[in-house]
């Protein structure tokens, strides 16, 4: 049984296609590296001593994509290939939306055309917007604040619609929190390029000496500490959230969605404080204003995965903290 990863190079895909070696998968990676690098390859490969075939290809290049399913048994896909930076993409929101609908709609236009029609797609806890409370669940109303999100929850609906349409598909529409940490190898991790915008690669940053200090946007939210609490979660736990939703749709048709979290939230000081406390190195910080379109608080209620897919996470904060920071120290 072959896999087809799309951004497989990228944070969570190289951490997934892991994953997917260690259990016995077959794969095959797809990626045009516009936000990774060719060398996360080679490092798969290195921790899980497999091979496996590598195709440096663009979603949006038609022809590219029909070759790849031409010359390979594909049985499922796991699609995360997109472009993910918030504020880039109210900059340029042609280009995400190009890139990521429309990237979409080729690749399931592909896979309808080869008889390929399970898929788990990387979708976003950013779709619910502005939750009315916490915890959240799936059957939450859904809101976009950016056209990143606007992208997430027009393809979640353009899923659901082929799936209305051809009732053969069997689709997982998976909805991460907040994805960090890295392999405990050290050699794959999330490395964005240019100054970072989420809060662990800064805070790593940070410690390392690279950037000198971390600006905590707000302290007056109406949180524990007042500043912005979210469910960050270990990208090994999450990237075994795919696993778990791939043999279900194996196994059964239609389309569902997972919220993939911890279930419990953490403010930016005890995520300082932890990272602190694991590693012994400090965090220079100060606090500013808020940033437009941050929330006070966000963290998932993970049920619906654990009772469907029998997924939950187990990794703390401290070793998300922890691991997060060895693979930096190698960078
Ligand atoms: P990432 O940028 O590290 O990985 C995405 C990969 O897709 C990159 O390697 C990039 O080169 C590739 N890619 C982008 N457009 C492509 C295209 N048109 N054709 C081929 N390859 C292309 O991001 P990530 O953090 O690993 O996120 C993976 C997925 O999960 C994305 O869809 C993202 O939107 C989603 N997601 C991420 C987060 C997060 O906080 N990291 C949260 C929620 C959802
Ligand atoms: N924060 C700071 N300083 C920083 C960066 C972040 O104080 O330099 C704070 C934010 O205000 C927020 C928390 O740290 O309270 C987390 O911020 P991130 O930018 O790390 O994450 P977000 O929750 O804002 O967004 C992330 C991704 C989105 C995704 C969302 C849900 O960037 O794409 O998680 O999965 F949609």
């Amino acid at each position: 049984m072959a896999i087809l990863v799309t951004g497989g190079a990228g944070f969570i895909g190289s951490h997934t296609c892991v994953e997917l070696l260690n259990a016995g998968y077959e794969i095959i990676v797809v990626d045009n590296l516009i936000n990774s690098k060719p060398e996360v390859i080679q490092k798969i490969k290195q921790i899980t001593q497999r091979d496996f075939k590598f195709y440096q290809a663009d979603l949006l290049n038609r022809s590219e994509l029909e070759a790849i399913f031409e010359s390979n048994t594909i049985d499922a896909v796991i699609h995360f290939a997109g472009l993910k930076a918030v504020g880039e993409s109210v900059e340029i929101p042609l280009r995400y939306y190009h890139n990521n609908v429309s990237g979409t709609i080729i690749l399931c236009e592909t896979m309808a055309h080869y008889n390929v029609k399970r898929m788990v797609f990387s979708s976003s806890a950013t779709i619910y917007g502005d939750p009315q409370s916490v915890p959240i669940k799936e059957d939450f109303p859904l809101s976009t604040t950016n056209p990143y999100g606007s992208t997430k929850l027009m393809i979640e609906n353009i899923l659901q619609d082929l799936y209305l349409s051809d009732k053969e598909w069997s689709i997982s529409l998976l909805r991460y929190f907040n994805p960090i940490g890295a392999h405990k190898s050290g050699l794959i991790g999330e490395d964005p390029k240019g100054i970072p915008n989420n809060l662990m690669p800064y805070i790593v940053r940070v410690a390392s000496g690279k950037l000198e200090t971390l600006s905590i946007f707000g302290n007056d939210y109406p949180t524990i500490d007042g500043t912005g609490v979210r469910d960050y979660i270990h990208v090994v736990d999450l990237s075994l959230g795919h696993l778990d939703a791939l043999k279900k749709i194996m196994l059964t048709k239609g389309i569902n969605s997972y919220n993939l979290g911890t279930g419990k939230g953490y403010s930016v000081l005890e995520v300082i404080r932890a990272f602190e406390i694991s590693t012994g190195q400090k965090v220079n910080s100060k606090i500013t204003h808020r940033r437009p379109g941050d929330i006070a608080e966000c963290y998932a209620d993970p049920s619906k995965a654990k009772i469907e897919l029998g997924w939950t996470a187990s990794r703390d904060l401290y070793e998300m903290c922890l691991d997060a920071w060895k693979f930096a120290k190698q960078q």
